[in-house]
């Protein structure tokens, strides 16, 4: 799955813009700057196929990536805080939540989250739209290399607790590190999982 050669293979800032649904997607959601696109990377063992920046707002339009395996992955931009023009946020935040209520093919979605961080005021409209239009969505910690391990397993137990009444969560996390490669077998099976279904 994730030996053979990822492309980029569309990118959509509408509704309208989007490719027809094909095979299995999976997209990554997250506040702006929380890892998405060096997830993607990390995941593809690519350095630059998704474009990752220091300043939140880099990715601005749904970015589609695929391989030989009938397994698209989605890099979507980020919402809450960006360095852009509040217009291109909102235009954002809606696309956000019509691609996540409406893809078909849709068959989870990884919530990142970072470690530092956990689940913020801002994280919840996204789950509402997912728990409302029941797709599956699982929570994954990011830049685990920043925090200490004590702290890691205080905010792995209280985002457990945050999401365990939610419909459309699986209770289960997954921590990661793009820069230290931790998580990517897990998020890999996990996805040959999804794919298995
Ligand atoms: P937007 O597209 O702006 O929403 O951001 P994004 O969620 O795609 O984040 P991106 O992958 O661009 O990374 C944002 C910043 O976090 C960059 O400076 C990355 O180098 C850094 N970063 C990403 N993953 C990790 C990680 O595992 N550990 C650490 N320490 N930093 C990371
Ligand atoms: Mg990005």
């Amino acid at each position: 799955l994730f030996a053979s050669t990822w492309d980029f293979r569309h990118a959509a800032n509408t509704l309208e813009a989007l490719p027809p649904p094909d095979g299995v997607e999976i997209a990554l959601a997250g506040r702006s700057n929380v890892g998405k696109s060096s997830l993607i990377n990390a995941l593809t063992n690519r350095n630059a196929l998704a474009r990752t920046s220091h300043t939140p707002g880099r990715t601005q339009e749904l970015i589609f990536f695929s391989s030989n395996a009938p397994l698209t992955l989605v890099d979507m931009p980020g919402y809450g805080y960006a360095k852009v023009s509040e217009s291109k946020v909102k235009a954002w935040t809606r696309l956000i939540h019509d691609y996540l209520r409406g893809r078909v093919n849709l068959a989870r979605v990884f919530v990142l989250i970072d470690a530092r961080h956990g689940l913020k005021t801002t994280d919840d409209a996204v789950l509402k739209t997912l728990d409302l239009s029941a797709v599956v969505y699982q929570i994954v910690l990011t830049k685990a290399d920043e925090v200490k391990k004590a702290e890691l397993e205080r905010r792995i137990a209280e985002t457990k607790e945050k999401i365990a009444r939610r419909p459309a969560a699986f209770p289960e996390l997954i921590v990661t590190s793009s820069r230290e490669g931790t998580g990517m077998e897990e998020l890999r099976a996990t996805i040959a999982q999804i794919l298995a279904e």
